[in-house]
């Protein structure tokens, strides 16, 4: 059939780093909209397992969803720093996290149960997971990293788009915002004697308490 839809804008001229990464203006909106839709398409994935797991189990999963879109500058940054090409198609196959997905669980279970429910999608691809609770980071960080291929089917076309899907407690959440501003703040040269290990401290010490959640809430549903 002739496609009898005229084109949008592709008058509109690029600037700066924004004409680096797109031939054109409605390369730029195709491309906003692949990650976009890739976005709503696993927080829809994961609302709908939330809600039936409430309805069998009394009990919520997840605590919130968090999403982003990297920035054009944070992506062609990233493609400089990876020695990569700046171009759309090198950031499609280069950047995990163009798309990212911060899924905030209650307790430590949840985290693995949601990560189980997501991998059990058929047309769900696990390109690389990163278990930071099982090994936390060298300052104490914890999460567990997905990063996963999604179909994302368009008018003409399907295309499996990467995305970043980083689940974590609570408790870890708290300690990764704060531990994000501080380090953030300044730079790590200016950062105070003795903060990265206190930083580390903090982190096992939340460890300790989210284990602690866990247990109780163990038990409390032993009682039941
Ligand atoms: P990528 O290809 O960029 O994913 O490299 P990688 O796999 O080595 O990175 P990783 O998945 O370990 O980290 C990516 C993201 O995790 C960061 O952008 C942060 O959101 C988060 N992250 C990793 N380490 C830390 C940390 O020490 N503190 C905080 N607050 N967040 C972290
Ligand atoms: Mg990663």
């Amino acid at each position: 059939m002739d496609n009898i839809f005229a084109p949008i804008r592709t008058d509109i001229v690029l600037q700066n780093e924004t004409a680096l990464l797109y031939h054109n203006y409605q390369d730029f909106l195709r491309f906003q909209h692949l990650y976009s839709s890739a976005v709503r398409e696993i927080q829809t994935r994961l609302e709908v397992l939330n809600e039936e797991f409430s309805i069998l189990y009394a009990h919520n999963p997840i605590h919130h969803v968090e999403s982003r879109l990297k920035s054009t500058n944070s992506i062609i940054e990233k493609l400089r720093r990876k020695g990569c090409d700046i171009s759309m198609e090198s950031a499609k196959r280069n950047i995990n996290d163009i798309a990212g997905i911060r899924v905030v669980c209650c307790y430590i279970d949840d985290v693995y149960r949601v990560e189980e429910m997501l991998l059990r999608q058929s047309d769900m691809e696990l390109v690389k997971r990163q278990d930071y609770i099982a090994e936390p980071n060298y300052n104490g960080y914890r999460s567990l990293h997905l990063d996963l291929r999604v179909p994302i089917f368009l008018s003409d076309h399907t295309e499996s788009v990467l995305a970043e899907v980083q689940i974590r407690t609570v408790a870890m959440d708290f300690w990764a915002s704060l531990e994000h501003d501080i380090r953030y703040k300044k730079d790590k040269a200016t950062l105070p004697a003795g903060i990265n290990e206190q930083m580390l401290a903090c982190a096992d010490e939340i460890a300790v308490i989210d284990r602690k959640m866990q247990d109780m809430y163990h038990r409390i549903q032993a009682a039941e």
